[in-house]
């Protein structure tokens, strides 16, 4: 069920990226390619496919959108093309491709992922179908997630805390903001735009929080013990840039056993829900296992 789920929206995603970012438009050939590059390498597509499925615990169809959804992974992509640039990560390959830098230059990579960002906002104000003041407040939510009070936020603590011991609440404050303030993004829009209540949008955001930390545990995990071939890039990139992670803190078993807890967490939170809720436990549960 999980499974047929995340392909079929992966693929209305996809689709609907394609439109959001054609091949042939009329600005510079080269920021569009080496856009597309990236955003067609073969992402997961995690965080507009949890948009949809938290739009479906409150019971709306997900499905209908897809252009917030797309702005979700246009943001996300373009962190990540940031995020492996020599004065960042320094990582040479991303979705199992070489990464936007290598091909392009760094100084089109900056630039790519400007647009990137810049586009998404674009891109999701033609959401059709919704009323505006929620797309308001869709934005505003989505905005504050990306930006120097969430996910830039976190990028910076990973960068200042290379070389360094942090302690516990540093680590997890950076891990909930690099990675779970987009997914908490991901969620609560998904919520607003299916029209939940307060008590729904509670208990979705604590699903978010629980999620997204559980998700960055696991990239930790990944980093140590996955296979390059699977995620896509390299493994060991944490180590050789002397990061802080839940693996350097804890100990790999100890970030495994912190991951299963947030699971078990973010499977409390949806208590109020019934079935249809059941793709967002899924997809919490599948982090666990996941190897991409
Ligand atoms: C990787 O995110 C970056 C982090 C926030 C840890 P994903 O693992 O979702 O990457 P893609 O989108 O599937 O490439
Ligand atoms: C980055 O975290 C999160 C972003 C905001 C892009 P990482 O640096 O751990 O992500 P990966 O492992 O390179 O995907
Ligand atoms: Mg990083
Ligand atoms: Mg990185
Ligand atoms: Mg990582």
């Amino acid at each position: 069920m999980l499974k047929q789920y995340i392909a079929e929206k992966a693929d209305l995603i996809d689709q609907a990226l394609e439109e959001a970012l054609p091949a042939n438009t009329g600005c510079d050939a080269v920021l569009i390619e080496a856009m597309r590059y990236s955003l067609f390498a073969g992402g997961k597509r995690l965080r507009p496919i949890l948009l949809m499925a938290a739009a479906d615990a409150v019971g709306s169809k997900g499905e209908r959108f897809t252009s917030v959804a797309c702005a979700l992974e246009m943001i996300h992509t373009y962190s990540l093309i940031h995020d492996d640039l020599p004065a960042m990560d320094n990582d040479d390959y991303r979705r199992g491709k070489p990464t936007n830098h290598k091909v392009y230059g760094d100084a089109l990579a900056l630039l790519a992922g400007d647009g990137l960002l810049t586009q998404a906002f674009v891109t999701l104000l033609s959401q059709r179908g919704v009323d505006k003041g929620i797309l308001c407040i869709v934005v505003k939510e989505i905005a504050e997630a990306a930006g120097p009070y969430g996910m830039v936020s976190g990028q910076v603590v990973d960068l200042l805390s290379e070389n360094k011991q942090i302690d516990s609440d540093t680590l997890k404050y950076m891990h909930q903001q690099k990675t779970g303030a987009m997914f908490r993004a991901a969620v609560r829009s998904g919520a607003w735009l299916a029209g939940a209540s307060e008590r729904q949008l509670t208990a979705l955001t604590e699903y978010a929080k629980q999620f997204g930390l559980a998700f960055q545990i696991t990239d930790d995990v990944l980093d140590v013990i996955g296979s390059s071939d699977k995620i896509g890039k390299p493994i060991g990139s944490d180590e050789r840039n002397h990061k802080s992670t839940y693996v350097s803190l804890y100990t790999l078993e100890g970030a495994q056993k912190l991951a299963r807890h947030s699971v078990e967490q973010a499977t409390c939170a949806l208590e109020i829900f019934g079935e249809e809720a059941q793709i967002l436990r899924q997809l919490v549960q599948y982090l666990l296992a996941r190897e991409s």
